[in-house]
This record gives structure tokens, C-alpha cells and sequence, in this order.
């Protein structure tokens, strides 16, 4: 039988997710029956035909490779895949053309998948390191974007930062960020993981130079998978210093068509693909092309409006007990991402356990209690959440 189609607010594709609200999609997302019908295919063509089962595959790859160009507005050859986020941070860190004294700028409070192979970079390749403060960002995000400018004045090679912040659900100003960086001549990177998929991206509005995101978030695929934006014209100059045996041109010849073409001086291509060098995970990305067919269906901007509908109910209840919200007031910096200080007489851990007990999955990164819906939590679920919380603090408080 065939499966539902996606509808906003309703879980039929996941018929087996166990929790009441499941509000822990910027953690990992629970597979949909489309995309366990994916992985299930697969695994059942690779145990019928080998490595017969590959080649439909190839296609698959090219055609998902599209899509997700698609999602953030870029071009099919500014897509390459990685193994997870960090790969894709990771993969430009060691390749751009640096020079001994380049400043990379950070932010303070990011989650360290973008900050931890800048700092190995700059330990490699001799690159100075320059601090901002994420919490900058917050309120009217003048004060960041200030303090980023006077920063980029003094001359700076790349800024990396988060598309949303994952403690805080704070969505940053990509287009006045990547404004700034242009104007004063350098390069944007942004880890897209906690927005890609929920939260609409662009990377050509936003002029962003690379882009990684993993696929288990709000792609709602499975780990194991991520992709990473290239600016084609950044591509061209990058040190393929990550390249393997799958990233030349022409590689697979010397597999298919006889003898006297096993070389290894073949170019590196100078595309987003060079970082795959070796074989690749089929199911993971046969995963991703069913989910994002989920997402593409319903469209990121209208699961974008869901999210912040279910948000909009479930807030005003948080705040007035005595939760203090985290979401900014100001509609842009918005995510799917709500996130709230517990009241002062209560702990987060056997708070977070407690709704847990009842059902809620959530999660507590850095101190915030995190609630983060996708496009199948209904907008009523926030009632069933409010009263978990209920019982929660009434257990809690000895009640
Ligand atoms: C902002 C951010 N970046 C990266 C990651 C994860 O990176 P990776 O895909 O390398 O595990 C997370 C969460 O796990 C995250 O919240």
C-alpha cells in the first residue's frame, strides 16, 4: 500500500516513533517510513545483485545532488558530500589556500563542530584566531554585526558561523553578515545544520562562500551524511589537500574500460566533489533523497510557518510558568528551534528526565531546556506538552 503523503502536523509516516511530542529534531530525527523504505530497498538489492545494486545509484547521487543545491539556491556542481558536518567544516579548514597570518574569525557559544577544525587550521597553517560573542547576535543583532565590522576592517581571511544556534534556537543575519564579509573582502562559511531544511537558506542572497550541513537534523535523513557548499569560483582555488582515489577526473576508468588507464596523475577536479574521495554511504544517502522529497513536497518556507505557529502556542504557556523564553522577539532571527531557562526553583536534568517519563522528547544543550518540532508535530500536541510540563513540576516540587 501506498504511504500517506506528507501533510503538515500529522505523523502517519512515522507510525512506530514512540514519544508523545517528539521535539527533538535538532538532535537527531526519527526515520519516516519513506525513509526506512529507502534503506530497506537498498539492503535488499546489495543481498539480491553485489555491486550490481551501485549503479542506479550513481544516478540517484547526481539527481539528489540537485535537490540540494536546490534547497539553498546554488548550483549542482557546488555540491559535494561528506560523511558529517565536521567533514565539510573540516575539508575547507585544510584546503584554502591560506597564508602564514590569515585571521579566521569565531564565535564564542557556537557548537565547537565549527569551531574545532579552525583551531587545528590555525595551528597547521599558522592562522590567527579572532573572537565575537554569539550572545552579540541577540536582540536587535546590531551590536554583533558592529563588533564583526570593526573586526573585519583590521583584515580578515573567513568568518565561520552557524546558519541557527543550537542552544538557543537564535537564527543569524546570514545577508547582513555575508554583506559585511564581501564589502570587506572575505570569505563566509556557515555550518547549516540547525536551519537547512527548516529554515529558509540562501546562499547566493546571503553570499555565502561554503556551506555544510549534515543530513539527521532538519534534512530528517539519517547520520552519516552531509553536504558542503562550494562557491564554484572558491572551489577553483582550493588546495585539494583532502582529495582520494574518487576525486579525480575520469578516475573510474581504469575499473571499466581495460587496460592502460590505471594513472595517478589525473586531475583533481576543481569542484565541491573533490572531498569525495572514497566510497560513499548508498543508504544513507538513498535516506536523504526520501526525506527531502518529504520536505520538498511540503516546501520550506510553509514548515517554516508551521514551526513557528507551534512555537506560538507553546511559548506564551512556558513563559507563563515561569519558563524564560530564549526565542528572540524579532521574527527573522527565528528558527524551529524554542529554547527556555527553567524557573529558578527548578533543576534542568531531573526536569528533562521527568518530561521525558511523560512522554516528551526534548533535549538540554548547555543549560536550556530545547523543544524542537518539524513538520509532523500537530499544533494541538503543545497542549499534551503544557500539561507534561504540568506534571512535572508538580512531581518536581514535591506536589
Ligand atoms: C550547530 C551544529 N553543528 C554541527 C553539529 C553536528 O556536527 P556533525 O554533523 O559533524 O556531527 C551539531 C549537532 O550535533 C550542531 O548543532
Amino acid at each position: 500500500m501506498l504511504d500517506p503523503a506528507p501533510r503538515l502536523g500529522d505523523r502517519s509516516l512515522f507510525p512506530t516513533l514512540r514519544a508523545r511530542a517528539y521535539l527533538n529534531h535538532a538532535a537527531i530525527s526519527p526515520a519516516s517510513t519513506r525513509v526506512q523504505a529507502a534503506v530497506s530497498e537498498l539492503v535488499a538489492d546489495y543481498a539480491a545483485r553485489g555491486v550490481e545494486a551501485l549503479f542506479p545509484q550513481l544516478e540517484q547521487r547526481e539527481r539528489l545532488r540537485g535537490q540540494l543545491a536546490e534547497l539553498v539556491g546554488a548550483h549542482r556542481e557546488e555540491i559535494g558530500y561528506v560523511a558529517n558536518t565536521t567533514a565539510g567544516v573540516r575539508a575547507v579548514a585544510l584546503c584554502v589556500p591560506w597564508s602564514a597570518g590569515d585571521t579566521v574569525v569565531l564565535l564564542r557559544g557556537e557548537f565547537p563542530a565549527n569551531v574545532t577544525p579552525w583551531q587545528r587550521a590555525a595551528e597547521l597553517f599558522d592562522l590567527r584566531l579572532r573572537w565575537l560573542e554569539v550572545s552579540d547576535f541577540h536582540g536587535s543583532a546590531g551590536d554583533g554585526l558592529a563588533r564583526l565590522e570593526a573586526v573585519l576592517r583590521e583584515g580578515v581571511r573567513l568568518v565561520a558561523v552557524s546558519a541557527v544556534q543550537f542552544q538557543t534556537g537564535l537564527r543569524m543575519p546570514l545577508e547582513e553578515i555575508g554583506a559585511l564579509c564581501r564589502a570587506h573582502g572575505a570569505e563566509l562559511f556557515v555550518d547549516g545544520i540547525q536551519g537547512c531544511g527548516a529554515t529558509p537558506i540562501d546562499v547566493a542572497t546571503a553570499h555565502i562562500d561554503y556551506l555544510s550541513c549534515g543530513s539527521h537534523k532538519w534534512l530528517m535523513g539519517l547520520e552519516g551524511l552531509a553536504f558542503l557548499y562550494v562557491r564554484a569560483e572558491r572551489a577553483a582555488v582550493l588546495r585539494p589537500v583532502v582529495a582520494g582515489w574518487l576525486s579525480h577526473e575520469e578516475g573510474l576508468r581504469f575499473l571499466f574500460e581495460g587496460a592502460g588507464h590505471l594513472r595517478y596523475d589525473r586531475p583533481i577536479r576543481a569542484r565541491a566533489d573533490l572531498v569525495e574521495g572514497g566510497a560513499m554511504p548508498g543508504t544513507v544517502l538513498l535516506a536523504l533523497d526520501a526525506s527531502l522529497g518529504l520536505l520538498h513536497q511540503l516546501t520550506v518556507p510553509a514548515i517554516f510557518e508551521h514551526l513557528q505557529a507551534y512555537h506560538d502556542r507553546l511559548e506564551p504557556g512556558l513563559r507563563q510558568r515561569g519558563f524564560a523564553s530564549e526565542r528572540s522577539p524579532v521574527r527573522a532571527q527565528r528558527s524551529g528551534i524554542l529554547s527556555v531557562l527553567p524557573p529558578k526553583d527548578v533543576e534542568l536534568a531531573p526536569l528533562h528526565a521527568a518530561l521525558g517519563r511523560r512522554g516528551i522528547s526534548c533535549s538540554m544543550p548547555d543549560g536550556r531546556l530545547r523543544f524542537a518540532p518539524h513538520w509532523p508535530n500537530a499544533l494541538t500536541e503543545t497542549d499534551e506538552v503544557l500539561t507534561a510540563i504540568d506534571e512535572a513540576l508538580a512531581e518536581l516540587r514535591g506536589g
